[in-house]
């Protein structure tokens, strides 16, 4: 007898993700998202949010299941983001998780987002070495991990944003340079044809004196908006593509030489680097730079499990059955503001 298939279900911010995984192998997955719905917005409405889980749920993780072949009866175990995230969003996932494993008489896992995005790399590059160092940047998160057995031992939080986090700049940045939301992508693109050394944008918190595993974004965020206004109050143009590649050059350096740096600390030969970010150009050239320089091992998964979606969170439940986990119980309630 093999391990089940796990469906894994997302719904904590803005994406309605199912996936399938077995013995660490992702089957199929699929994902819906109400990205374009919030677009006038200029950042996730959480109402909008929930009411777009509701619709997307059922036909979610239909297509997951077309997408990997299966059919509901296949289903062993249900894993389901708990937490963190939009209250309101994570209610849905997680009651379409219940009657899923309810009616199916299977038990349920409930999963933390970010164990979740750290499991994503296991559906690429197979176990994680343990210990790791996880970089974790998204529009939520900005977070320094270490990692040892996923399934078993706490992660250990070393270092977290102390306001603003690296893909929340990517959009907030985006949205005064006039690019479209979401951000980060936009950004990406706009830097292509800018200079990097245009701009003389901050690295904050890289002093001697600083916590060196503390990230800010902020003063970033007011240093791009200062140099945006100076060029419209002087009636010039804004030379858009410069301000991006400068922008996601002090993103990239400050978030690679930390988290290089914490490796290099803690003694620990491989990198992940998950989470909508990580998706970004200059974030993964630079940290493969770093990391080869030092002798570290990189894994960056691909991008469709970079940015949220359920393969990650089956991923997760499938550690979880494999090392004997105590399932949860069916009235599990979320946890919107989960602690690491
Ligand atoms: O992990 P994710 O899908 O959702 C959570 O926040 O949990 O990450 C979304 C974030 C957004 O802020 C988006 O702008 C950013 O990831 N992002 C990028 C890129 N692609 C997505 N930021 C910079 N460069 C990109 N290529
Ligand atoms: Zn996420």
């Amino acid at each position: 007898v093999g391990s089940p298939v796990v469906l894994g279900i997302e719904s904590s911010c803005d994406e309605t993700g199912a996936g399938l995984v077995r013995d660490g192998k992702l089957l199929g997955h699929a994902v819906a998202s109400s990205m374009d719905e919030h677009a006038r917005f200029g950042g996730v409405v959480p109402e909008i949010a929930a009411r777009a889980h509701v619709h997307a749920a059922a036909p979610v993780v239909h297509a997951a299941l077309a997408d990997a072949g299966l059919t509901m009866a296949d289903i062993g175990a249900v894993a389901v983001t708990t937490g963190p995230g939009l209250s309101g969003a994570l209610q849905v996932g997680v009651a379409a998780a219940k009657g899923f494993a309810y009616s199916l008489g299977v038990p349920l896992y409930g999963v933390h987002h970010l164990a979740g995005h750290v499991a994503a790399d296991t559906l690429e590059h197979g176990p994680l070495p343990d210990p790791c160092m996880v970089l974790i940047i998204s529009g939520g998160h900005t977070s320094l991990l270490l990692v040892r057995d996923l399934a078993r031992d706490p992660i250990v939080h070393l270092g977290d944003t102390l306001d603003d986090a690296a893909g929340e700049c990517f959009d907030k940045v985006a949205r005064v340079f006039g690019l479209p939301y979401p951000g980060g992508p936009a950004v990406d693109r706009a830097a292509r044809e800018g200079d990097a050394r245009a701009v003389a944008f901050p690295r904050p918190l890289t002093g001697p004196r600083d916590d060196p595993y503390a990230f800010s974004f902020s003063g970033l965020k007011t240093a791009a908006a200062r140099w945006a206004e100076q060029h419209r109050q002087a009636g010039r143009e804004l030379p858009v593509a410069d301000g991006a590649a400068s922008l996601q050059e002090a993103v990239a350096d400050v978030l690679t030489r930390k988290a290089v740096a914490a490796c290099v600390e803690h003694g620990v030969g491989t990198l992940v680097v998950v989470g909508g970010v990580a998706a970004n150009s200059r974030v993964r050239s630079l940290a493969e730079e770093r990391c080869a320089a030092r002798g570290i091992a990189l894994r960056v998964p691909p991008l469709r499990l970079c940015t949220d979606n359920g393969a990650m969170i089956a991923a997760v439940g499938d550690l979880l059955v494999r090392a004997g986990a105590e399932p949860a119980p069916l009235d599990v309630s979320i946890d919107p503001s989960a602690p690491l």
